[in-house]
């Protein structure tokens, strides 16, 4: 069964850049959650393998955060890291020991004995679906994984896990917005809807490029979507930004967005725009600036 998510996702991968101190991230932790925004992003890998016990230490300072709050985690990539000088080669590792050696780490930098989430962050080319039941159906019994999903999946990925995984993969966490639109046309959000798969939204608002005027002058198709974004926010007497996270909420398999900003007034740009209504001209005039030609 699915836990239940906040429809806006806090994520922490940037955590260790925005160099809060431990109170600031705690108030920023309360204020969000006022906001209904109780769901926080994680993987293994963030920060360097930092960012989960930066925000451990949160954790630490306020238990009673925890039963408030989901945690979603993820694994499956081994990075070239100073802290394991015996990796030569960035890669993937989706085994049963290094799943369950992750979440064993994870557990303990977040200061918790469970994670409500698991995501396996890539589809890994040597992933054998025998060892990934393994693990999860370990670490479902041992009550330190409540559920599971996957990261970055086509809708080919996700279809051999699910004839194949004995654990149900319940979300798919990928790349959705005006920047890339892959998923919306390659089969990833129908599998989605025929399955009854969560879709979350990583990089929703690209990184925040729309936004940035080096940027727009950077790349003409930066310059396109933002100007599009001006003009709908127009006609809603809203900001761009607002206009940004309407679109995809737009989308009918439900997509659930994993906002990155550490600015508390940015993110709840992205709650309040659940309440923007686009037509279907608007969305579409939005498509055709990311794509930059019309629907056939
Ligand atoms: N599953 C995966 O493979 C995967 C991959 C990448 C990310 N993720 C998850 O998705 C989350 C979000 O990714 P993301 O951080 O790339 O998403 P994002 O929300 O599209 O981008 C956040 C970035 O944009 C900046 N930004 C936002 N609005 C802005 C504005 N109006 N003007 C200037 N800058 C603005 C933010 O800066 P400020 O902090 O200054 O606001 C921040 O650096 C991550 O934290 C992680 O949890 C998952």
């Amino acid at each position: 069964m699915k836990v239940n998510l906040s429809r806006v996702i806090h994520g922490l991968m940037r955590i260790k850049d925005w160099k809060y101190t431990t109170y600031d991230l705690l108030n920023l932790v309360y204020k969000l959650i006022d906001l209904g925004v109780t769901t926080f992003d994680l993987a293994d890998i963030y920060g360097n393998y930092d960012a989960q016990e930066i925000f451990g230490r949160v954790l630490e300072k306020a238990p009673s955060l925890r039963e408030k709050i989901q945690i979603i985690s993820k694994t499956g990539i081994v990075l070239l890291s100073d802290k394991h000088p015996q990796i030569y080669v960035k890669h993937y590792n989706t085994s049963k020991k290094h799943i369950i050696k992750s979440v064993e780490k994870t557990l303990r930098d977040l200061r918790t004995n469970y994670i409500d989430v698991l995501l396996i962050h890539r589809p890994d080319p040597l992933m054998k679906p025998d060892e990934i039941s393994e693990a999860f159906e370990y670490l479902k019994d041992k009550g330190m994984v409540l559920s599971f999903g996957v990261s970055n999946f086509k809708h080919q990925h996700m279809s051999l896990f699910k004839e194949k995984v004995s654990e149900p993969i319940l979300y798919n966490q990928v790349e959705i917005s005006l920047w890339n639109v892959d998923s919306l046309f390659d089969g990833t959000l129908d599998y989605c809807q025929e399955k009854d798969i969560l879709p979350m939204a990583w990089s929703p608002v690209a990184g925040g490029r729309f936004f940035k005027e080096e940027d727009r002058q950077e790349e003409k198709r930066v310059l396109r979507i933002y100007n599009a974004l001006v003009e709908v926010a127009k006609n809603h007497s809203t900001t761009p930004e607002h206009v940004a996270y309407a679109w995809l909420y737009k989308h009918p398999s439900k997509i659930f967005p994993v906002v990155g900003s550490g600015k508390f007034e940015r993110i709840k740009i992205a709650v309040e725009a659940l309440d923007i209504e686009l037509d279907r001209q608007d969305w579409f005039y939005l498509l055709k600036a990311s794509r930059g030609y019309d629907v056939p």
